[in-house]
């Protein structure tokens, strides 16, 4: 197989995890005769050094040329009190509106030899396999009209019926490739957009019959994903509870430096990231966990290229090597082998 794909390294740790699965895409493109051609972009932080803009034209064409881009992460203090149009984030929400990228996967899977770091008791995070599925491009993160005054402000919350269809069914797909359970959360009880949620839900169900489905309330489902996050295969919300049942989610495993995550829209194109930003207190002293974003690598052979056996054997070799004891340092405060960036790559390798 060929294919192409753009490199967007960003700021602070971006370059130095994404350098590391860069070559894990080439070892497994050597080992299963597949041939990746990378192109590398700016884009955040570096590109608004390089060129005044967080997502320049060039970055944009070399990404519409492509069948997938892996992504490090953006921003930094650098930047941090640069106008709107100058942060390194609009870079971010630019390039995923501009391709209409509108379902955001989030897997959370416990790796058994790191359930040490979780903040849940053992027996709660051991059995976590779960997917959230999160709609990224409408909502009230988008909607017009938006106003603020000194005395009062208005977000709207806005979507439409082919908006929500569409991530239903990408979601009621995914529940058929994993365990066949749907979990669709919504606010049902007080929004009308939760109302027409809950309603597409019910008629799609009908075309999944193979798909078990159940509506849950948010803030309820912040609950449970703490009490019993076991209980769950696809989770599928809107924007903004998506945002924060994500972020809750990352925690159950114990860290950020081992989720991954894509932004997809039903072809085959997708964004690849580590779901951790750009870490800038870390960057550049080989401290950073690159196993998220190996693991975003995994993720694209899997849902952009179809390559399964590939991406498992990623998954293998990740896990293989926390088994074998070894850890970057924001894992390490419960071992003792702790390896730099680079020395942890190495035994993925090696393993791969
Ligand atoms: P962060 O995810 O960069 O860091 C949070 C904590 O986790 C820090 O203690 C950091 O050292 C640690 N951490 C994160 N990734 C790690 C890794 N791979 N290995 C080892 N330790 C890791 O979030 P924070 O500190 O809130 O934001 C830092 C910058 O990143 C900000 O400028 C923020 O805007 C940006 N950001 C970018 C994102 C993106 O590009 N998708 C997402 C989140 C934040
Ligand atoms: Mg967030």
């Amino acid at each position: 197989m060929e294919k192409k794909i753009t490199v967007l390294p960003g700021d602070g740790i971006g370059p130095e995890v994404v350098a590391s699965a860069v070559k894990v895409l080439q070892v497994i493109g050597k080992r299963y005769n597949h041939t990746f051609h990378l192109g590398y972009a700016a884009i955040g932080g570096a590109a608004i050094d390089q060129f005044n803009n967080p997502l320049p034209d060039e970055t944009i064409a070399m990404c519409e040329e492509s069948d997938a881009v892996l992504l490090g992460a953006v921003g930094g203090p650098k930047w941090d009190n640069n106008p709107p149009e100058l942060r390194p984030e609009k870079g971010l929400l630019k390039i995923r509106k501009h391709f209409d990228l509108f379902a955001n996967l989030r897997p959370v899977k416990a790796f058994p030899s790191l359930l040490a770091s979780s903040p849940l008791k053992r027996e709660v995070a051991e059995n976590v396999d779960l997917m959230i599925v999160r709609e990224l491009t409408g909502g009230i993160y988008f909607g017009e009209p938006r106003k603020k005054t000194n005395e009062a402000a208005v977000d709207t919350c806005v979507y439409s019926r082919r908006e929500i269809e569409r991530i239903v069914e990408n979601a009621f797909e995914l529940a058929r490739l994993r365990r066949g359970k749907l979990c669709s959360v919504d606010k049902a009880n007080v929004l009308d957009t939760s109302r027409l949620w809950r309603e597409i839900v019910e008629e799609k169900k009908f075309q999944y019959p193979d798909v078990e489905v159940e509506h849950n309330l948010v803030d309820s489902v912040a609950m449970k994903l703490i009490t019993n996050p076991g209980q769950y295969d696809v989770v599928v919300t809107e924007n903004m509870f998506g945002d924060i049942l994500s972020d809750e989610a990352s925690v159950i495993t114990g860290s950020l430096g081992v989720l991954p995550s894509a932004s997809i829209r039903g072809d085959q194109f997708g964004l690849y990231e580590p779901v951790h930003g750009s870490a800038p207190e870390i960057a550049g002293q080989g401290a950073a966990n690159p196993a998220a974003t190996i693991l975003s690598v995994a993720m694209m052979l899997q849902y952009s290229f179809g390559l399964k056996e590939e991406a498992a054997e990623i998954e293998r070799a990740v896990n293989a090597v926390f088994e074998d004891g070894y850890y970057t340092a924001d894992l390490a405060r419960h071992h003792d082998r702790v390896l730099t960036t680079d020395e942890w790559t190495d035994k993925v390798l090696n393993e791969i």
